[in-house]
């Protein structure tokens, strides 16, 4: 096996020229949406943000959505973020206008640069909440927590939605969705192609089963040309990103952005046009070390943050000892930043293991 352990100091100097290139080259206002990853729970937590961050200049990154009653009563700060990550997008879930207003001045102030209220989750536990899916069937309360949050601050405030829910699954049930939210100064919607049932299904059945209907999103576009309108659900490659776009203004990525995380790698390029060069996986590992060690400096765990880095290496000869080394060491207590460099020792990419 090829040993590489280049000093501290060199990785450091590395990762500061890395993230300088790899600044967004748009600013959330130029940036149009075409590309991002999806707000998934216990996922695209501000440590996967930052690791997405470093494959993909100009794809917008959500959050795991937060409730506003983990920001108002919460322990602990659940805004917290890299300012590396912009743009990010804070997704909210809850259905209390004056509470999500005040939930989204406080993210106005730290700097996130969208608000994005959660109309898609079925959980049980989020509709004992009254709020994510079964808001579908409430556009008026929809709407008037659109208008409390735009009242308060000057980010665009936009709605991840369902194609329908239950029963209600008709083209004028969603219209009417669109119309009465959108009246209330929506401009931006996020269609997750598929119904949900509130009853009967997890939300990870509620993912699978219920078809996907792109048509639904794009009639949607047809009939609301004004709204910028993007789909979300089951798209797997950048092909399929790109044929999206010929109908709707932005594609949402999910699991696969989460679970072979090198497919954001050529977002820059093929959704974005930009001509920087498409980085190497390497970089990104050794980006990441120094951003362990700051995490490990406050009081956090290495696996914290390597754990959304086990698809990195999909599909290369030693991925799959580059995930067990990750999975079995970087739990334990005394794990160290350089174990992404001890378990990247193990992924054949075989001209580049020659330059070092
Ligand atoms: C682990 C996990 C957590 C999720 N959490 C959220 C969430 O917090 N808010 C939300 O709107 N959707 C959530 N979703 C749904 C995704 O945002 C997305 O709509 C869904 O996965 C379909 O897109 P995909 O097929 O590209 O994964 C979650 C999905 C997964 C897999």
């Amino acid at each position: 096996m090829l040993c590489y352990n280049p000093a501290p100091e060199m990785l450091f100097n590395r990762a500061v020229v890395f993230l300088n290139k790899h600044r967004c080259a748009l600013s959330y206002a130029e940036h149009n949406c075409r590309f991002s990853v999806a707000p998934m729970l216990d996922w695209t937590d501000r440590h996967y943000r930052y690791f997405a961050r470093l494959l993909s200049r100009n794809t917008l990154l959500y959050t795991e959505m937060v409730t506003t009653g983990a920001i108002i009563h919460g322990r602990g700060d659940f805004l917290e973020y890299n300012q590396q990550e912009h743009p990010v997008a804070l997704q909210l879930g809850g259905s209390n206008p004056s509470e999500l207003a005040h939930c989204a001045k406080l993210a106005s102030e730290r700097g996130y640069d969208e608000i994005n209220l959660n109309v898609g989750c079925p959980s049980d536990r989020v509709q004992n909440g009254r709020f994510g899916a079964c808001l579908m069937a409430e556009p008026e309360l929809v709407a008037e927590c659109v208008d409390a949050m735009k009242s308060v601050v000057d980010l665009p405030v936009t709605v991840k939605t369902r194609i329908g829910i239950d029963e209600q699954d008709s083209y004028e049930f969603l219209t009417r969705f669109i119309d009465i939210v959108s009246a209330a100064g929506c401009q931006d919607f996020t269609i997750h192609a598929r119904k949900a049932w509130l009853s009967g299904l997890s939300p990870k059945e509620n993912r699978e089963i219920p078809p996907l209907d792109y048509d639904r999103a794009y009639q949607i576009k047809r009939d609301y040309p004004q709204l910028t309108i993007a789909v979300n659900g089951g798209i797997k490659t950048i092909e399929e990103c790109q044929g999206h776009l010929q109908h709707l203004d932005g594609v949402m990525v999910g699991r696969e952005a989460y679970q072979n995380p090198y497919l954001l790698a050529s977002v820059d390029s093929e959704i974005y046009g930009d001509s920087t060069p498409t980085v190497d996986r390497r970089a990104v590992v050794e980006a990441m070390v120094p951003y362990v060690e700051r995490h490990l400096a406050n009081g956090g765990r290495v696996n914290h943050v390597t754990r959304h880095m086990l698809g990195l290496f999909n599909g290369l000869p030693g991925a799959r000892n580059w995930r067990r080394t990750l999975s079995e060491k970087a739990h334990l207590k005394d794990a160290q930043p350089q174990l992404l460099l001890e378990a990247m020792a193990h992924v054949g990419e075989p001209k580049e293991l020659e330059l070092n």
